[in-house]
């Protein structure tokens, strides 16, 4: 099959006013754009030809590297077989393989898959299914969602409503009601240059008490938790915190959805990091590296009590109304497929596991560099915090994304000063070198 070299001489269009671009400093790109033409492996290629090392997996997306060839093929194999078939009342049969495969690499028990198109369609699938299942069984009061301060579940009302980052919710109005949080689990003071899970702040759990002693159990939905707090700089639940808040979820019949949109799929040494916490939770929420970012798609792992309280009434009435359009859409679902196998032929999960005590190592040699106060590391993911300059907020961080983009050929993510690196599980041990040379290079750059 012909596959398009990854180096496509690509003109720089003249106009980029048109396109109004996501979560993105408009004016400041459009000054000076950051143009990616092409990809492979471990690096992008720009439109001028350069090739830039990934350090952020696109957008913690392509855990397998870019534009591998399998997934390519079965994308172009799929399009060119069924384009498109409707998910409602009719179905494809790789839909159902991969259900069965997220299904199978998820923790005994949630052996339900629905799926949809993004994380932030995940989350909201997720919410609804909790309402609706207490409402099925009678507990229709149970409304309330918990979420968490700093937390991130996409961009939906629901999500918004149930995270915790102040710009996505300050100027979206009332959001939905009946929303509390729980604190967030990071304190600097208690966890700085912390390798893995910090040993401060498994209490912060228990804050859920004091929120079930507010409004009432019986009022209560769900908890919906990351169990590393991705886009807000890189925050890994504290030891026995995860476990901390099954146990008093369980205890008040509250559901626990733990939203893996990045910890899926490998991204913390395991397909989810339920595992690699053993704790089961009730729902898991995944997307990005299920297609390793090839193609959208989310979705959502259920428990099957949970599944099995919707399988009753009349067996031709449709159980859940909700859906979307290109849930489990069969590019999707062929990409979902190529990309499982690529992971588990390659062993990825397990690669990622070996690596992260060298790619821990590595990162804290940055602690010397100017302005670095707190440096946290995860599995194959890092949070390295720069004191904010004389500019204000953010500003040190976007100068940081800048540097590290024009100048020394990488790609970084950013949470406000904090630099966020998330590279493909694919990276050799040399390639973490080049990051943290590179890196270093820009933090100067930005001192
Ligand atoms: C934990 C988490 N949930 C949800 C989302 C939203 O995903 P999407 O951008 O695909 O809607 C993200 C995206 O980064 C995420 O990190």
């Amino acid at each position: 099959m012909n596959i398009q070299h990854p180096r496509p001489t690509v003109a720089t269009p003249n106009d980029l006013d048109a396109y109004w671009m996501p979560f993105t400093a408009n004016r400041a790109f459009k000054r000076k754009p950051r143009m990616l033409a092409g990809a492979k492996d471990m690096h992008y290629f720009t439109t001028d030809g350069r090739a830039i090392l990934d350090g952020a997996a696109g957008m913690w997306c392509s855990n397998a590297g870019h534009n591998r060839v399998p997934i390519v093929e079965a994308i172009q194999t799929q399009a060119a077989t069924i384009d498109y078939a409707p998910p409602f009342q009719f179905g494809h049969p790789k839909a159902f393989e991969l259900a069965s495969r997220v299904a199978a690499l998820a923790p005994k028990g949630l052996e339900h898959v629905f799926f949809c198109n993004s994380g932030s369609e995940a989350v909201d699938t997720a919410l609804k299914v909790a309402l609706a299942y207490h409402n099925g069984r009678g507990e229709a009061g149970r409304t309330r969602l918990i979420g968490r301060e700093r937390g991130y579940h996409g961009v939906g009302f629901g999500g918004i409503s149930v995270g915790g980052m102040v710009n996505n919710r300050k100027m979206f109005g009332t959001l939905l009601t009946g929303v509390d949080h729980l604190p967030t689990t990071y304190d600097r003071e208690k966890q700085a240059f912390t390798k893995g899970e910090p040993e401060y702040g498994a209490h912060l759990a228990d804050e859920l008490e004091r929120i079930v002693g507010l409004h009432g159990a019986n009022t209560i939905a769900a908890v919906i938790v990351e169990p590393m707090a991705g886009s807000t700089g890189v925050l890994p639940a504290p030891k026995g915190y995860l476990k901390r808040l099954r146990e008093i979820t369980e205890k008040h019949g509250i559901l626990l959805i733990f939203d893996e949109v990045i910890t899926g799929y490998g991204r913390l040494g395991y397909a989810f990091a339920a595992e690699r916490y053993g704790v089961t939770p009730d729902m898991i929420t995944f997307a990005k590296g299920i297609t390793n970012g090839a193609v959208p798609m989310g979705g959502v792992v259920v428990r099957d009590s949970v599944f099995d309280s919707f399988m009753k009434g009349p067996d031709y009435m449709v159980e859940f109304f909700h859906g979307y359009t290109y849930s489990a859409h069969p590019l999707a679902c062929a990409a979902g497929l190529a990309t499982l196998d690529i992971y588990r032929e390659e062993g990825l999960f397990e690669r990622a596991r070996a690596l992260e005590p060298k790619w821990a190592d590595a990162l804290m040699d940055l602690r010397k560099e100017p302005n670095v106060v707190d440096i946290r590391t995860v599995g194959i993911t890092a949070g390295i915090d720069l004191t904010p300059n004389k500019d204000g907020v953010g500003k040190r961080g976007m100068d940081a994304l800048d540097s590290a983009f024009h100048d020394h050929d990488l790609m970084i993510r950013v949470a406000g000063d904090t630099i966020c690196l998330t590279p493909p599980l694919i990276i050799s041990e040399s390639q973490i070198g080049e990051i943290m040379d590179k890196v270093a290079k820009v933090i100067r750059a930005v001192a």
